[in-house]
C-alpha cells in the first residue's frame, strides 16, 4: 500500500481576489520505505507540495492520504506527527536561545510524550551526537551537528515519513555526504519513507528511487532512478537539469558514500 498517495493537488497562497495558485493537479504515490524525489526550478512549487503535505499550508485542494489514511484540511495530533520536515538552512530552524535539549523537548510537551529525557537521549544517539550536546546551544555546534539536530527534532516524534526540503545545500561539501549517508541509514533503521527536494541531481540520484520534475507548479515527468542514471529521460525540462549536473550523476555510486557538489 501507499504510504503516501496523492490525488490532483493544488495549493494556493492568499485569499479571494488575491489569491494565486501555485500548484496544479499534482498527483503521486509514494509507497512504503520509497524515497521519491522532486527537482525543479527554483519557485516552481516544490516546498509548497511538501508544506500542504505537511499540514503547513492550509490552502489546498484534491486529495491525500497518508498510509490509507484522507487527511482533511484540519488534522489530529497523530496525523501531524506522522510527518515531519527538515529544512535547507540548519541555522535558521533552530532557536539560537535554546538549549538543544530544550529544542527536542518541546515537541515532546506539544504532543503529551513521557519517557521525556531517555526520548531525547535515544534520539541524539540515533543521529550520531553526543547526549551531553542537550546542554548545548546552536552556536556552539557545527553546521552538519546542527543539522543533525534538526533531523533529530524531526524524529523525536516517531513519524513515519520525513520531508526533506534541501537538507543537504546549505552545508560544506565535505558534510553533505555524511547528512545523506545518515538518512539513509535512519531510512532503513525506522523504516521511514522520504520525499527529498534538491537542486542537487548527484543528491537526487544517491537516494531516490523515483523522481517527479515540476515546472510551473505541475509534474511534467515522474523518471525512475536508472533513467537519470542512464540519461534516458523523456521530458527536454529534466534533459536540461540533467546537462546541468553532467558527470556528478554518472560518477554516483549506490552503495558507497558520494561527494556531492553543487551545480556545475
Ligand atoms: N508564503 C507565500 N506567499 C505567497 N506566495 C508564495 C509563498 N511561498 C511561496 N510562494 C510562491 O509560490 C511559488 C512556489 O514557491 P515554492 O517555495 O514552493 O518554490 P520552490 O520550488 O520550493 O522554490 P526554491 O527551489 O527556490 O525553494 C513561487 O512563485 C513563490 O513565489
Ligand atoms: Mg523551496
Amino acid at each position: 500500500m501507499a504510504m503516501i498517495r496523492v490525488n490532483n493537488l493544488a495549493v494556493s497562497y492568499g485569499s479571494g481576489e488575491h489569491a494565486k495558485q501555485v500548484v496544479n493537479d499534482v498527483s503521486f504515490d509514494v509507497a512504503a520505505g520509497e524515497t521519491f524525489g522532486l527537482v525543479g526550478e527554483s519557485g516552481c512549487g516544490k516546498s509548497t507540495v511538501l508544506g500542504a503535505l505537511a499540514g503547513r499550508n492550509k490552502n489546498w485542494s484534491g486529495s491525500i492520504a497518508i498510509d490509507g489514511e484522507q487527511i482533511s484540511t484540519k488534522r489530529t495530533r497523530s496525523q501531524l506527527a506522522m510527518q515531519q520536515m527538515v529544512f535547507q538552512d540548519p541555522f535558521g530552524s533552530l532557536h539560537p536561545r535554546h538549549t538543544i535539549g530544550r529544542t527536542l523537548l518541546e515537541p515532546l510537551e506539544i504532543h503529551g510524550l513521557d519517557q521525556r529525557q531517555e526520548r531525547i537521549e535515544a534520539v541524539l544517539r540515533d543521529v550520531g551526537l553526543p547526549t551531553a550536546f542537550r546542554y548545548r546551544f546552536p552556536h556552539q555546534l557545527s553546521g552538519g551537528q546542527r543539522q543533525r539536530v534538526a533531523i533529530a527534532r524531526a524524529l523525536i516524534l516517531k513519524p513515519r515519513i520525513l520531508l526533506l526540503d534541501e537538507p543537504t545545500s546549505a552545508l560544506d561539501v565535505s558534510i553533505q555526504a555524511e547528512i545523506l549517508n545518515l538518512l539513509k541509514d535512519l531510512r532503513q533503521r525506522e523504516k521511514l519513507t522520504y520525499i527529498l527536494v534538491s537542486h542537487d541531481m548527484a543528491v537526487i540520484a544517491h537516494l531516490c528511487d523515483r523522481i517527479a520534475v515540476m515546472q510551473g507548479g505541475a509534474f511534467v515527468e515522474v523518471a525512475v532512478r536508472e533513467d537519470l542514471l542512464r540519461g534516458t529521460v523523456a521530458h527536454p525540462y529534466t534533459r536540461t537539469l540533467l546537462d546541468g549536473s553532467r558527470g556528478y550523476v554518472a560518477s554516483r555510486s549506490g552503495q558507497t558514500p558520494i561527494r556531492t557538489r553543487s551545480k556545475a
